[in-house]
């Protein structure tokens, strides 16, 4: 299939493309975050295309994507009072929450859970998009299975083209790191991942919430809360090694592997010896390296380099965020040498 590449500037795009998902196309979109896959939520046959597009397991459950309270209600059991203050406070915006379903939402989109995931997205053209088909959207990131996840159309199309039906380009996404994922099903809201809306934003909002426990395993019913918590994920091919954010631990790591052709993602200023380098943005700017931190990833990754290495930023705001990302980008290989030394 060809991939219609269409302008988010043109209000006739927008109707082509909520044409293309009423009649079970596939359509990818910006959002906030990062550029989502989007399909008819409500039809199960167009939610399969999105599996079999991005080639993925159809144990992993999707995000249904809205624009209104309205739209919301009857995809949903009763929602518990705490969704309202977190409605108030974040939506629309980088917050998805999981939420008991109604029998509305296909079992193809939870994955045969009994808990939905929803989101309302502040990106206008994702909104424009949403209303203008006036279905719920089940939309995970626009990238293929378990790869770096798209900030921009270019990735889209490096991932998916020709398979998908179009693609609304609407430029960088400005916060560059998937949505905060925070579980209400439970007695105790947790965080499954974590995102732009921090532990402190929601703790503030609702009193106690926790995160799961971030080896993705060990949660309380024993099993895996959310299969995006595995680790390797949102993963470059090159084998990415971390160091603690110091530049000089990160200058020591480079010398000791110079021998293979290394690749740096590097806050600016800072000074180490690599064959190549991405300018990722001033240290602790977490907004402005969260937002370049995939297109650096990426554009690595495609420089046939034998490692790449990165520094991880700390638990703070956004940069917990971006350490998760990294983590899990680096299937775990962190350097515990220099994990106690800063
Ligand atoms: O920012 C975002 O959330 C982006 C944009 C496109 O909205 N979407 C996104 O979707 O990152 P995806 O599919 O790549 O990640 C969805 C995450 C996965 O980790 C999935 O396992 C989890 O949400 N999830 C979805 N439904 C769930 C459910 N019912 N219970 C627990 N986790 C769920
Ligand atoms: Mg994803």
């Amino acid at each position: 299939m060809q991939t219609l590449c269409l302008s988010e500037r043109d209000n006739a795009s927008i109707e082509q493309a909520a044409r293309i998902i009423r009649a079970a196309g596939l359509v990818a979109f910006p959002t906030e975050t990062v550029y989502g896959l989007g399909g008819n939520a409500l039809d199960a046959a167009a939610v399969m295309k999105i599996f079999t597009a991005k080639e993925r397991p159809v144990w992993d459950p999707l995000i249904v994507h809205l624009v209104s309270r309205e739209m919301l209600e009857p995809l949903i059991a009763n929602p518990p009072a705490q969704f309202d203050k977190l409605f108030a406070a974040f939506m629309p915006g980088p917050l998805t929450v999981v939420l008991l379903k109604s029998a509305l939402i296909p079992d193809v989109v939870t994955a045969g859970r009994k808990s939905v995931a929803v989101r309302f997205p502040l990106h206008p053209v994702a909104q424009r998009l949403i209303a203008a088909t006036g279905l719920p959207l089940a939309a995970p990131s626009a990238n293929r299975f378990q790869r770096v996840s798209p900030t921009t159309a270019e990735h889209v199309l490096d991932d998916l083209d020709g398979r998908i039906d179009a693609i609304l380009d609407g430029g960088s996404c400005p916060i560059g790191v998937e949505s905060t994922v925070l579980d209400l099903t439970g007695d105790v809201p947790f965080i499954l991942r974590k995102g732009a809306i921090t532990l402190e934003q929601l703790q503030q909002a609702l009193g106690e919430v926790v995160l799961a426990d971030p080896d993705g395993v060990s949660y309380r019913h024993g099993g895996l809360p959310s299969p995006g918590m595995m680790s390797r994920h949102y993963a470059p091919r090159t084998k990415l090694l971390l160091v603690e954010g110091r530049e000089k631990a990160l200058a020591e790591k480079a010398q000791q592997v110079s021998k293979q052709k290394l690749g740096a993602l590097l806050p600016s200023g800072w000074n180490i010896s690599a064959a190549t380098i991405f300018d990722w943005g001033q240290w602790r700017d977490w907004a402005k390296l969260a937002s370049r931190l995939y297109a650096g990833l990426r554009c690595l990754d495609e420089q046939s380099l034998d490692v790449i290495i990165a520094p991880l930023p700390p638990e703070e705001g956004l940069g917990g965020a971006i350490r998760e990302r990294l983590l899990k980008a680096s299937g775990l290989e962190m350097d515990h040498s220099a994990l106690f030394d800063c």
